[in-house]
């Protein structure tokens, strides 16, 4: 057992309390120029959903969500047969996120509340999309947008930000 830290935890919850604190910022931060912030971050999502190829009825997961503009238009792709889950670890972002009017035509959209490392998932996908991590985080954050792909589609993956469950042979 750790010894308890001044403020009386002990150091693994002191580091989780620390972990949880910091996202909690990093998210309120992001919410006050998610609009500026998306706008930039637009002209990543064609390209991005381009490689992903969706499917009308395909099952999506987006990493790192924020407000969930990837998640929307890969909601409008795979339709109202297909299902999108975003995944955040800002509990802001994602409760701007449900504000936000979803399109009848589109996939229902599930907003998740969580850190995608640690998450299980309790229903098959088919793609994980990640639009972008911030360049200062970008070696840990992509190593484990890969390392939760390959826990979730169990395959190997090439390209660090759109990962596809291989076909059945
Ligand atoms: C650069 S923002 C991108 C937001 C959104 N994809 C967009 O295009 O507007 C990265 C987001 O990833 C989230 N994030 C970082 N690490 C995460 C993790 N381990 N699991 C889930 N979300 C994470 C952050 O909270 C942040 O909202």
């Amino acid at each position: 057992m750790n010894p308890p830290t001044p403020s009386g935890r002990d150091a693994s919850s002191e580091a989780t309390a620390a972990t949880s604190a910091r996202r909690s910022q990093l998210s309120a931060d992001w919410l006050v120029q998610a609009a500026r912030l998306e706008a930039m971050l637009d002209p990543v999502d064609e390209p991005l959903l381009a490689a992903a190829a969706l499917c009308p009825g395909e099952a999506v997961v987006d990493i790192g969500c924020g407000r969930g503009p990837t998640a929307r238009r890969a909601a409008a792709t795979v339709g109202a047969l297909g299902r999108v889950m975003g995944v955040d670890v800002g509990e802001g972002v994602i409760d701007a996120a449900r504000a936000i009017a979803s399109v009848p035509e589109a996939a229902p959209l599930r907003w998740i509340a969580a850190d995608a490392a640690a998450l299980q998932l309790d229903e098959q996908v088919d793609v994980v999309t990640a639009s972008l991590s911030s360049p200062g985080r970008r070696g840990s954050y992509q190593r484990s947008i890969v390392a939760t792909s390959f826990r979730w589609l169990g395959a190997p993956v090439a390209v660090p930000s759109v990962h596809r469950r291989p076909v059945a042979t």
